[in-house]
């Protein structure tokens, strides 16, 4: 992709084969309603001052006085913008000698109880300092755009320590992405003497304020051998009473109360949920708390997909994510995420379009203004490059995006 000059305030994007987008104006959607798309054929959208004015049929199309530039949508259809509410984007060097020992028998589990896993992404984070993080997120930003996706979340939780988490959130609010504070992500070395309730101790006190100032979110990693059901109690309580919305990484290989402390809490989404069984769909879909399912991680890790079509069929709101980062889940690409959706999660092109624009948007509070092609919403639209958009999910690992308009402007563009 090469980035476009930007042009004047209003985009006419005409001649459209489809424009697609979630039909209605609620968020969360839920059940059937998650499916529910509109698509309109032979299709203009216009987008002025940074938002959407309006969509229509090419007959339709009113007569415009004035400066306008106009991109050619012939054999192409559009989408919203893609939101991926779950990334760790914020991260220096890889782990891809790790993913040979993993295609040679070792498990992630494994690999983080050594030493590993999480831990070696901290140790090369830290060592990059801001600036070389700054420049590691933005060609991570540069990848997503180019995958469709307009908006992002990205936690911290690489660094561990005061100056590297805060430096994490700052680099993902300067790039325009949404951060999210994920300081209990795993116990760093310095800590392995004083144990895991000293270190929860250190986040709420010595960097909790720092964090609350700049994360939208708050995050935990509440699993076997990272945090318990109550020392992520104590740290998300203290989260919300810092003023930020509540999210919990939960249930991605064994059930430990993640599901039950989301629901008590209010959170905002439980991710993950490949372990979840009927008791935790049940309860989810009784409850406000999105699920936020991650097939590309259950994927990588070669572990069980989680129970998607049971959560939609029981009313639970579901939203799709990457999860993209350098151990599980390296991957930025949610319109693979959508493929996966389709062959492994059994849900519609429909449900997963839904899932990973409007549902993602509503988990980042950002509903009313992306999400949907509708007047009054961000003019965030992608271009696909065929004439019928469930190519989205379709075309498995295909260079499917075309066209990425953000704000009204073409920021991207296959060459
Ligand atoms: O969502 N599960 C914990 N955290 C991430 C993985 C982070 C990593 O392996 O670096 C996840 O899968
Ligand atoms: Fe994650």
């Amino acid at each position: 992709m090469t980035p476009a000059p930007s042009g004047p305030a209003r985009l006419l994007i005409r001649d459209l084969a489809q424009v697609a987008s979630p039909a209605g104006r609620a968020a969360p959607l839920r059940g059937a309603s998650l499916g529910e798309v509109d698509v309109v054929e032979g299709a203009f959208v216009l987008c002025e001052d940074g938002r959407v004015s309006q969509v229509g049929a090419m007959r339709d199309l009113p007569g415009l006085d004035g400066e306008v530039a106009e991109l050619d949508g012939r054999g192409r259809s559009a989408v919203p913008g893609l939101v991926d509410c779950h990334t760790h984007a914020c991260f220096a060097g890889d782990r891809v000698d790790e993913f040979s020992l993993r295609a040679a028998g070792a498990t992630y589990e494994e690999l983080h109880a050594a030493g590993g896993g999480i831990l070696s992404t901290v140790r090369a984070t830290r060592a990059a300092g801001e600036e070389g993080l700054r420049a590691a997120l933005e060609r991570h930003g540069e990848w997503m755009l180019a995958a469709g996706t307009t908006t992002f979340e990205a936690k911290s939780g690489y660094g561990l320590d005061r100056e590297t988490e805060l430096a994490q959130l700052r680099v993902v609010r300067d790039a325009g992405g949404i951060p999210t504070w994920l300081g209990a992500h795993a116990l760093p070395p310095e800590f392995e003497d004083e144990g895991r309730d000293a270190y929860v101790e250190f986040l709420l006190r010595d960097v909790l304020p720092g964090a609350s100032a700049l994360a939208e979110a708050a995050d935990v990693f509440l699993e076997r051998g990272a945090f318990d059901a109550a020392q992520a109690r104590r740290y998300l309580e203290a989260c919300r009473d810092a003023g930020l919305v509540l999210r919990l990484h939960g249930d991605q290989f064994t059930e430990s109360g993640a599901v039950e402390l989301a629901i008590e809490l209010g959170a905002r989404s439980i991710d993950h949920l490949e372990a979840t069984g009927r008791d935790g769909v049940a309860a989810l879909a009784g409850s406000d708390v999105t699920g936020v399912l991650l097939p590309a991680s259950a994927l990588f890790l070669g572990r069980p997909m989680p129970p998607a079509r049971a959560l939609v069929d029981a009313g639970a709101a579901i939203a799709l994510a990457t999860d993209f980062n350098p151990g599980s889940a390296f991957c930025e690409s949610l319109p693979l995420v959508c493929a996966l959706a389709c062959t492994q999660l059994r849900l519609s092109p429909a449900e997963a379009l839904c899932a990973c624009t409007v549902n993602a948007a509503h988990v980042l509070g950002r509903a009313e203004r992306k999400g949907r092609l509708a007047p009054g919403f961000d003019a965030d639209v992608v271009l696909l490059g065929a004439d019928d958009w469930r190519y989205l999910a379709y075309h498995l690992g295909g260079a499917v995006v075309d066209t990425v308009v953000r704000d009204g402007r073409i920021v991207g563009a296959r060459a």
